[in-house]
Parts: structure tokens; sequence; C-alpha cells
């Protein structure tokens, strides 16, 4: 399979977990390069569920090596709880299969509570994150100020940087009124996660270069997605780390040059979570999927905006990703609609758009230009290959691959394994 970088090419919950699940199969090592525990990556194999939000979602396939790189900010609390509830549902979690690298950066409770402090303050204009503390860890880690695994794992080390970030970050908590947090409790919970973590943490750009060496093939997952990238996103509504393809490399070590392909994941139709612009956000498609229970996010629970597929967003996210596959899932979120629209360009005032506008105010406030496709109100979940498929539903996918400007790799008509059709 060589290596492959799969991404999600809208705004996250595009069902990366489910395909990097399927495309584990052929791969040797699965690296999570960026994020933390604010993803959720949901996975179905014959029936049974698993969200996994820091462990890789290779992890269900055995023999199967599973990497946090350094670009991730890892949660150790959330992290050891999510072991401990694979270990329960029979996974495997050893350090034989699964590794954290030591320069990974280290939420803390102070990361978690500023998160949610800022976003009080912000009132209206919140950001609607996750509350995970994920942009005040990234911040320290920028501001230089962060900790990290290795220090984690040390508890003397540990014991010291923790002591001078909880009295700056107190003081910061009080000045928001938020409530300052205990050196203790804080110390005691990080120091007992550590050492729980600590059989698993490596030197993973060592490591993944070495199964370079050795003939490795590995799968890079992506998390959140184009549109949630600090930079290519619609910033501020954004998360805080680089979501899109470059992110693979410096959150893993592994060079641009040994990457051989980029894989997008996309619905059919177009989901968001939290606040921020969403062009072709629409009532009628969010009203039918939520009717069938269907887009309430993994890791919040919070019903996600729902809205008809928006191509000139994919097309700009095979442009920064770089593209080369496609991978539609949902597609049965559409079986029972008459008249399917594809958002084609947008237009503001007198200015057409056919790539998406950096000013977030700019593009809230865009127009969907639509063409129409006719449904083909068959149920698809049964479907195993392309051909099965109706006519209209294989016409429908391979159009919105075009529109992407990327090749129709995967269509996928529900959320097990197995219903996955290679194209
Ligand atoms: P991720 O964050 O990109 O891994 O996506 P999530 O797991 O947060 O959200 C995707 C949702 O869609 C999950 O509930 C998946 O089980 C589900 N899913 C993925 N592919 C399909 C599909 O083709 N059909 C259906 N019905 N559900 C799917
Ligand atoms: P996966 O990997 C969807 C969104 C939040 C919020 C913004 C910033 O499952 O696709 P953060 O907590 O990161 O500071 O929140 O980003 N967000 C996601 N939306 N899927 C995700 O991950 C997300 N991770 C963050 O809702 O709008
Ligand atoms: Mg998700």
């Amino acid at each position: 399979m060589a290596n492959t970088i799969l991404v999600g090419a809208q705004w996250g919950d595009e069902g990366k977990g489910k395909i990097i699940d399927v495309l584990t199969e052929q791969a040797d090592v699965v690296v999570r390069y960026a994020g933390g525990n604010n993803a959720g990556h949901t996975v179905i194999v014959n029936g049974r569920k698993s969200v996994l939000h820091l462990v890789p979602s290779g992890i269900l396939r055995k023999n199967k090596l599973c990497v946090i790189g350094n670009g991730v900010v890892c949660d150790p609390l959330g992290l050891v709880t999510e072991i401990t509830e694979l270990e329960r549902n029979g996974v495997k979690v050893t350090p034989k299969n699964f590794v954290l690298s030591e320069t990974a950066h280290v939420v803390f409770p102070y990361h978690r509570e500023l998160d949610g402090a800022r976003e009080l303050l912000k009132g209206k204009h919140k950001i609607g994150t996750t509350k995970r503390g994920i942009g005040p860890a990234y911040g320290d880690k920028a501001a230089r100020v962060g900790l990290r695994v290795s220090d984690l794992v040390d508890p003397a080390r540990l014991a010291a940087k923790l002591a001078l970030r909880i009295k700056e970050n107190n003081a910061v908590l009080k000045s928001l009124g938020a409530k300052p947090m205990s050196f203790k409790k804080v110390f005691t919970d990080y120091n007992q996660a550590g050492q729980q973590l600590k059989p698993f943490v490596q030197n993973t750009v060592v490591l993944l270069h070495d199964q370079m060496r050795a003939g490795a093939d590995i799968l890079f997952e992506g998390a959140q997605g184009t549109f949630l990238d600090l930079d290519h996103g619609t910033y501020p509504f954004v998360t805080s780390s680089n979501t899109t393809a470059g992110g693979a490399c410096t959150g893993s070590g592994v060079p641009p040059h040994r990457m051989d392909r980029v894989v997008g994941v996309m619905k059919a139709y177009t989901t968001r979570v939290g606040e921020g612009p969403l062009p072709t956000e629409n009532q009628e498609i969010s009203d039918l999927l939520h009717g069938m229970g269907r887009e309430f996010g993994a890791t919040t629970g919070r019903p996600r905006r729902c809205g008809w597929f928006d191509s000139v967003a994919t097309r700009h996210a095979s442009m920064v990703n770089g593209i080369d596959d496609l991978a539609i899932t949902n597609l049965d979120g559409l079986d029972t609609v008459e008249n399917i629209k594809v958002c084609v360009a947008y237009r503001h005032g007198k200015q057409q758009y056919d790539c998406v506008p950096n000013d977030a105010e700019v593009l809230a406030a865009c127009q969907p230009i639509y063409v129409e496709f006719e449904g083909w109100r068959t149920p698809t979940v049964k479907c195993r290959t392309f051909k099965q498929l109706p006519v209209k539903a294989r016409a429908y996918a391979k159009a919105i691959a075009e529109l992407s400007n990327a090749r129709l790799f995967i269509a996928s008509v529900g959320p097990d394994r197995d219903q996955t059709i290679f194209v």
C-alpha cells in the first residue's frame, strides 16, 4: 500500500475512523499525527462499535503497530481510560502494538479549564470547542512552556515543571473567574497515569524510520478535517493543529518525499459540529438525518449541523492536501432524498467564488450555487460492489468525486467494516 496519508476533506467526522480500519488491513503501521481527544473516530466491526479518541483506529486489527506521534496532544487520563475500555472489549493493547511518542505534548486540567473559561468569555462569538483543552495545550507548546510525555513519565521532572505551570495558570484562571486547582491532586493523578503509560513510551521518529527501513507500509490517520486546520480552515472557527496532509510530516517525523499517496474522506453531504460558517447548511437535510438518529457528535454528543455536499470546499481540500483518492462515506444517508443538491460555486454580492474565501465573515455571507441530482430512492446498505449500487447513486458518487478533483476510490454505504465498496 506504501505510505498513505488519510485526511478529512470537510469539517471533521467524515468517517475517517471507519476508512482507517478498512485500509489498515493492507498497512503495517498506523500513526495519529495531530489533534487530541477532541477527535472521535467510530469503527464498527460485525455490529460492535468502538469510538477511538487518541488511540489510532488501526488498533482493532491484530498485529498492527499503532503509534501516537509527536504532533498529538495527549490527555493521559483520557488515554488510560481508552486503553482500559479497549482491553475490556477484548482488544489487546500492549507495548508491542501501541506506542506513544515521548515528545507528544500533555494536556492538563488547567488547559481544559482555560478552554471552557475562554469560551464563556467569548459569549456569542465562541468557537464551540470540545472543551478538551486542545487550544490551550497547543498554545503552551508554541509558547514553549508545555510539558511533553517524557516529562510526564519522570516523577521529579513532572513535579518541578507542573508546580510552575500550576502557579501561573491558577493566576490566569482566577482572573477569568474560574476555579484554581491543587498541585497535589493534579500531580497525583498525572504521575499515576504517567507510570501506567511509561511502558508504551518511545522515540517514535526513530521507530517509524526503522519500520520504513524494514519495508513497512504506514498509514497516517488524520483527525478533524481540512476546514478545521489552524492555517487552512475557517479561522478562528478551527482547531489548533495542522489537520491537513502536511501535518502528517511534522506530526510524525516522516519526511514529505517518503509519502506516496493522500486519501481524502468525505461524506456524501456536509456536516459540522461547533460554530463557524457552513455555506450549504440546510434544515431539511438536517431534520432528515437527525430523524434517522444520525449525525450526533462521537465525542460530545452534540447534534451536528448538516447541509448539502459542498464541492467548492472539497475541491479546495484536494488542492491543499494533494488528495489522490477519495472515500465517500454515508452515501446511504441520501437513500430517501428525492432531489439532491450539490454546491458548485458561491455567490457573494456580485462576486462568484470557485474556491473557499479565506475570510470567515465573507464565507458566512456566501450563498451556494447548486446543481441538482435526481435521487436513487433505493436502499444501498446491502450493496457490496459498485455495480450493485443504483445507477443514480453511482452517477452521484462519480460526479462529486470529479467535482472534488480526485479519483473515486471507496463508496461507503453503512458504518460497518463490510459495508465498503472499492471502486
Ligand atoms: P470520524 O471522526 O471522521 O472518524 O467520523 P465519526 O466517527 O465521528 O463520524 C462518522 C459517523 O458516520 C460515525 O457514526 C460512523 O459510524 C458513521 N459512518 C461512517 N461511514 C458510514 C456510512 O457509509 N454510512 C453510515 N450510515 N454511517 C457511516
Ligand atoms: P474528528 O477527528 C468534528 C471542532 C469543534 C470546534 C472546533 C474547535 O472526530 O473528525 P477544539 O476542541 O478542537 O478546540 O474545537 O473544532 N472539532 C471537531 N469537529 N470532528 C472532530 O474530530 C473535531 N475536533 C474538533 O467542534 O468547532
Ligand atoms: Mg469524529
